[in-house]
């Protein structure tokens, strides 16, 4: 038996013994998306973090969202397998910077994007996912939005508001490097393909495509569309799934440099030692996660 094969068998058997369930993000490797209970995205495994039957969670993702899951699943052992999987947008604020933020608008709403510290959603109104940002901040009562910490989430936001935004100067790493060069170049190379982009693509970007959604959104488009031709704005691990679900359709990726590495630092041995050890596990402090937690089920308790 390949070792590979090995680890799988074990991954399965140490599932059973831990009563363990396994969220996978659709940006995840191959191999690990295959082994999932649940690929999806932010929103979609938020929702499962908190219904999905389980003693244990490992989420294979970055840090934010195995401590979302430990905020909404406090009663269960969450396993973030990669120790060091962190989004470096999520770190282009914190909760000191919002405070002060806070101080210069008493009167506006916070929502915060779930790629943020279990310490900035504790300072927030509200949360929101890329799948959801445009009817969060249109359910807030304030007229004005304080919005962290994407500034193009943001400002895909306003195209669909009255409110007044004003969003935080974070960005991802990944999508901000799209340019509307490479999708006038994507668009020559594949003429009549359809254009999806994820939302945290800059705004000169998000002009040029045909749709504008979540990871998982971008799944279901291009498995309805009667189309069959996609170029697909955003970090290439969605290509997985796109092949696997979505038979019939050519998928191009917009920029094949749209690699998150901290996605990629999950492995089958990783996610192996962290059953058979419990470790390493995301704990919130109670009095983050309690506050937190509000702007958390806020979100998800709208229609
Ligand atoms: P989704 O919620 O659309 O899956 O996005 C998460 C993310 O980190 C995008 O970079
Ligand atoms: Fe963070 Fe961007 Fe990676 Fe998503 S793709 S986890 S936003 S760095």
């Amino acid at each position: 038996m390949q070792d590979t094969d090995r680890i799988r068998q074990e991954i399965r058997q140490l599932k059973e013994e831990r009563n363990a369930i396994l969220l996978v993000h659709n940006y995840q490797p191959a191999e690990i998306q295959d082994l999932a209970d649940l690929t999806g995205d932010s929103l979609e495994l938020s929702r499962a973090a908190a219904t999905m039957d389980g003693d244990v969670i490992v989420f294979c993702g970055v840090d934010f969202m195995a401590e979302t899951a430990a905020i909404l699943s406090p009663e269960k052992t969450v396993l973030l397998p990669a120790e060091d999987a962190c989004c470096p947008m999520a770190q282009m604020i914190t909760a000191d910077e919002l405070k002060l933020v806070k101080s210069r608008h008493p009167d506006a709403a916070v929502v915060c994007y779930v790629n943020t510290s279990a310490d900035v959603k504790a300072e927030s109104d509200i949360c929101c996912t890329s799948s959801n940002a445009v009817k969060v901040v249109n359910s807030v009562e304030q007229d004005e939005v304080i919005f962290v910490p994407d500034q193009n989430l943001g400002r895909y936001a306003q195209r669909f508001t009255r409110k007044t935004i004003l969003p935080w100067e974070g960005f991802c790493i990944v999508h901000d490097r799209i340019t509307p060069v490479m999708v006038e170049n994507a668009k020559k190379a594949h003429p009549g393909a359809q254009v999806l982009v994820h939302p945290e693509c800059r705004p000169e970007v998000i002009d040029l495509a045909d749709t504008v959604a979540s990871t998982s959104g971008i799944i279901r488009q291009v498995c309805t569309s009667a189309q069959r031709e996609f170029i697909i704005g955003t970090e290439v691990g969605i290509l997985h799934r796109l092949a696997k679900e979505c038979p019939g359709k050519t998928c191009y990726p917009l920029s094949p440099a749209a690699v998150c590495r901290n996605m990629k630092k999950t492995s089958l041995a990783l996610v192996r030692d962290s059953m058979a050890t419990l470790k390493p596990r995301i704990v919130v402090p109670e009095d983050i996660a309690e506050r937190a937690k509000g702007a958390i089920e806020r979100m998800l308790a709208l229609p």
